[in-house]
């Protein structure tokens, strides 16, 4: 049986806005020139830029989503179909579950939600990031996992902190793990494949970790849990957080996909193909990493 296009879904990658609609006009214009035309826009998280504090002040939270809004416009101008979830720069209001604003017509917050996209194909989304931590030497200049030191964040998390003053790595990874389970179900209980979108990354992927001064290891362990927990149906996760960690990682057999910051010109592009022929299972046919360096 040849492939149709039901059988296909392409996805444009885009993370890390972080307010700029410069570059998603130079995104707009990359995309009409080369013909870029998703079927669904999956969006990262840091949506905006509001400072380590503030997500929770309400005249910043209302101003940020009237820009979230224009964001999202000029998005849609490339595919009127955005999924997407929040990051520790977006406003609080879009981690609210149940009364979470609708920013667009269009656009959906899978922020520790569920959402069929296709067929059996399901789409399930956490957004935020826990605390980053780094090594135990300071001029430590290789990935070595062992020598993590879990008392040095570098970055807060938000909204899994569990104190301002003293933030505790495990401990914030912990909210995160709480809230996982409220998307487990979901995925517990579809038959057909699952496409996982978060804004932080899974802690063993390469995609979570950076230098920026000092190693940066900015990845869940309750994330990982996660994947594997359920690796016989999840065929990828795509997210964002870590600017310079883009491209392809894996966590066991999953595919790990961070196309980087739209900011840095960064963006990628992501094809599932139906598999017909046989198991009728969804696989991941092709991403592509995209960085428009001047
Ligand atoms: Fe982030």
């Amino acid at each position: 049986m040849s492939s149709n296009k039901d059988d296909k879904l392409f996805f444009l990658l885009v993370s890390d806005i972080h307010g700029s609609s410069a570059k998603l006009n130079q995104l707009i214009a990359y995309c009409q020139k080369n013909s870029i035309k998703p079927d669904y826009i999956l969006c990262l998280g840091d949506i905006v830029s509001i400072p380590q504090g503030s997500q929770d002040n309400k005249p910043i939270c209302e101003e940020k989503q009237k820009e979230i809004k224009n964001l999202f416009s000029l998005l849609e101008s490339i595919c009127p179909n955005i999924i997407y979830v929040p990051g520790n720069h977006d406003p609080q209001t879009l981690f609210k579950v149940e009364e979470s604003p609708k920013i667009t017509e269009n656009s959906i917050n899978l922020h520790l939600r569920s959402h069929i996209i296709k067929d059996d194909l399901l789409l399930v989304g956490v957004g935020g990031c826990i605390c980053a931590v780094s090594s135990k030497e300071e001029k430590d200049f290789c990935h070595s996992y062992h020598n993590i030191d879990t008392k040095k964040i570098v970055w807060p998390g938000y909204p899994y902190l569990d104190s301002n003053d003293s933030p505790d790595y495990e401990k914030s990874d912990e909210i995160l793990r709480k809230d996982l389970n409220k998307i487990d179900s979901a995925v517990d209980n579809h038959k057909g494949n699952v496409l996982v979108l978060s804004h932080v990354g899974p802690f063993t992927s390469n995609t979570s970790n950076e230098f920026e001064d000092v190693l940066i290891y900015a990845g869940s362990r309750a994330l990982n849990d996660f994947l594997i927990k359920y690796e016989n149906k999840i065929i990828g996760n795509v997210h964002g957080h870590n600017h310079d960690a883009h491209g392809m990682g894996k966590v066991h057999k999953i595919k790990i996909f961070n196309p980087g910051a739209i900011l840095s010109k960064r963006f990628g592009t992501l094809s599932l193909v139906k598999n017909t022929e046989s198991n009728y299972n969804w696989k991941v046919e092709k991403y592509e990493q995209i960085n428009l360096i001047e």
